[in-house]
């Protein structure tokens, strides 16, 4: 998330590559990039009040909206206008904005696009930074799942994450998006410092307790140039142990497991059919059109990214012009490597024929290492097993010799 890659220029009016294929499930992601502090592991796109350089949380849904204008410009050039699947808001922290603007930017979309029957609208959420009047303000506006990011259960871990909100606010939001009739989600961190395997099944425990309908739990990642980053090298904080995060990571598989929740993505597990198709279709390589500051999109192989201030983002549209800085037209090869990279992390899997030789003779190896399911490879999928997902970028380099 920190740099944005090189690409070649995009063209100042955003327009696509003539013929570029505009058909098959369609989303949109929206940015928000907003935060009243900046948590000390985070790189996301995300400003405080004081780095947004004349750019306004008022004034953004304004932004947003001349984004979708270019949108179904851009996109009806190419064919029949598709009415998105899955919208959602992620941060940031998209409950910065009051609801109401969260429900204007929907309607934009929808309005422009149309909604498809059963579609599924995600706003993520701090807990600290919603109520209950907030959420049934989303709900009535459309919003059919928010996901809260809870990160952990216990006080001392919650503070090594720089994580402002009291844990005893998680259930008393939980219990008011339920009551609003939203699905849930609860977002999970394990391996910071300071960390027990005790306190992270507290963690596991207290969100099981709460029966979300989805969990996602994350590795802490540090990323460079991020506080957390600079403290570890100075011998501040001690670095992630991958042992740990290992044991945590089968924890994790285990209690949930034992909850009822099945893993469809190798950080994601869900109750039933509540998986989250957003994240499931950037998985499978569909259409989404990111918009906002440093959102990214893909539609039909070419994939480009916006500026990422939102004050160069919103001089861009104001100036008529798209926000997008640069792209990449996908080849044949590249396509087909993203595929491998994101289909071997998910429990449908990767269909084997997508593999060169030598990635298809390695999976016979895999098998036998207890990396991936026998079974579905003999059915012609690669399907990782539980150490499999624990070595998640290891069966990776193996399938992509
Ligand atoms: C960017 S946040 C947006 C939602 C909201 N602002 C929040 O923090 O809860 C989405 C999720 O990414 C995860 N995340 C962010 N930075 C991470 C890192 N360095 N390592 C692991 N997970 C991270 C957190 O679990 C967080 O809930
Ligand atoms: S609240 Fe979320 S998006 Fe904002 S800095 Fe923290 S982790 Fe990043």
């Amino acid at each position: 998330m920190g740099r944005l890659p090189e690409g070649e220029t995009a063209p100042g009016d955003g327009r696509l590559p003539e013929g570029t294929p505009a058909d098959g499930p369609f989303g949109a992601y929206i940015h928000v990039p907003f935060c009243s502090v900046r948590c000390g592991y985070c790189d996301f796109n995300t400003y405080t009040a004081d780095e947004l350089r004349g750019a306004t949380r008022a004034g953004y849904p304004g932004d947003v909206a001349a984004e979708i204008r270019l949108a179904r410009e851009v996109l009806g050039e190419l064919g029949p206008l598709r009415p998105m699947q899955t919208v959602f808001f992620g941060g940031g922290t998209p409950t910065l904005l009051p609801a109401a603007d969260l429900v204007t930017m929907l309607r934009g979309v929808t309005d422009a696009f149309g909604l498809a029957d059963g579609a599924e609208v995600t706003v993520e959420a701090n807990p600290d930074s919603i109520d209950a009047a907030g959420l049934a303000q989303l709900r009535a506006g459309g919003v059919t799942r928010v996901s809260f990011g809870m990160q952990s259960a216990v006080p001392h871990v919650l503070a090594a994450l720089d994580r402002t909100h009291d844990p005893a606010r998680v259930p008393q939001v939980v219990e008011w998006a339920r009551a609003a009739g939203l699905e849930v989600s609860l977002d999970l961190i394990y391996g910071a410092p300071g960390e027990s395997l005790a306190d992270w099944q507290r963690s596991l425990d207290a969100a099981v307790a709460m029966a979300p309908d989805h969990v996602s739990a994350y590795a802490l990642i540090v990323e460079e140039g991020t506080a957390l980053a600079r403290r570890i090298r100075r011998g501040e904080l001690a670095a992630p142990d991958d042992d740990l995060q290992a044991a945590m990571y089968e924890a994790a598989d285990a209690t949930l497991g034992a909850a009822g929740y099945t893993w469809y993505e190798v950080s994601n597990w869900a109750r039933g059919d509540r998986i989250a198709r957003h994240n499931l279709a950037y998985w499978r390589g569909h259409d989404w059109w990111g918009f906002g500051p440093g959102a990214h999109s893909h539609v039909g192989g070419v994939r480009w990214w916006n500026v990422k201030h939102p004050a160069a983002y919103r001089d861009r549209l104001v100036a008529g012009r798209s926000p997008a800085l640069a792209r990449e037209v996908l080849d044949a090869e590249t396509r087909r490597v993203e595929r491998v990279l994101l289909e071997s992390r998910i429990a449908e899997g990767l269909a084997i024929d997508v593999l060169e030789p030598e990635g298809r003779r390695a999976v016979a190896g895999l098998v036998a290492e207890g990396l991936v399911d026998g079974r579905a490879a003999l059915a012609g999928r690669v399907v990782p097993t539980l150490r499999g997902r624990l070595l998640a970028d290891a069966v990776v380099r193996r399938l992509l010799p």
